[in-house]
């Protein structure tokens, strides 16, 4: 494992974008595992400003982690709309090269068998970049999750939901579904890149890379991953996002 801590978001950013510029440089039809949520928004801006100083992304093919369930593309609440507005557009990725699982899909399990086997005709991911949960989850792989998961739907925690309220209306509003790639999805990947920021995270980060590996922290097992690349700031993300 590579460890490497940074005292601002800001620094954390950089280098998160810099690993993903790297692969992109030297491999240009690289296969990229994306998250959402605040952490790797300023990942992501630096990513926008690195293809407008000539970075070529048009090859890339991405997959990104997870979506709720019920929530329509059109909605801000979305991940679908998430990425566009904060990676898609500012590098000019079209929705043929990205895939988000479809969380309005009439029949969620067929929709996640297609999803695992979309991600294996392509590759499966060259670097996952990933958050980790205040209660541990990576994707939406929520304790007790089985290590060996596959894409899945699965219910959110109350932890979960009440630490999302803060981008809805109210925590009624927040989904209680979501599809997921799986911990055994994740372990898939050839690189794993997992950016945690704040102080608060501290206690469970520490959990999940010197802890057990054990299904109560999903985290942990990033630990069974041969190429993990953690990036940890004190400092929250600036976005509220
Ligand atoms: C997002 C995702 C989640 C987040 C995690 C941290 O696609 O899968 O696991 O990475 O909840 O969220 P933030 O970055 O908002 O603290």
């Amino acid at each position: 494992m590579i460890y490497l801590e940074t005292e601002t978001y800001s620094a954390a950013s950089r280098l998160a974008a810099d690993r993903i510029a790297e692969l992109v440089t030297q491999k240009p039809d690289c296969v990229l595992g994306l998250a959402t949520g605040s952490t790797p928004v300023g990942a992501y801006e630096n990513l926008i400003r690195r293809h407008e100083e000539g970075l070529d992304f048009s090859r890339i093919t991405t997959f990104n982690l997870d979506e709720y369930v019920g929530v329509p593309k059109s909605d801000p609440n979305s991940y679908d709309f998430f990425m566009r507005k904060n990676l898609f557009d500012g590098i000019g990725l079209s929705a043929a090269s990205t895939h988000i699982p479809d969380g309005m899909a009439a029949d969620p399990e067929a929709e996640c068998l297609r999803y695992e086997a979309a991600l294996a005709a392509a590759g499966d991911m060259d670097l996952q970049l990933l958050g980790l949960g205040l209660n541990g989850h990576i994707g939406f792989n929520e304790p007790g999750t089985p290590l060996d998961s596959q894409t899945h739907c699965t219910p959110l925690t109350a932890s979960t939901r009440t630490a999302n309220a803060r981008f809805f209306a109210s925590l009624d509003a927040v989904p209680t579904q979501a599809l997921t790639m799986g911990l055994g999805t994740i372990l898939r990947a050839k690189a794993v890149l997992l950016v945690v920021c704040g102080e608060s995270k501290r206690a469970i980060l520490d959990a999940a890379l010197s802890g057990p590996v054990t299904p109560d922290v999903p985290a942990s097992v990033l630990q069974r991953h041969p190429s993990l690349t953690v990036i940890y700031t004190p400092e929250a993300p600036h976005s509220s996002k």
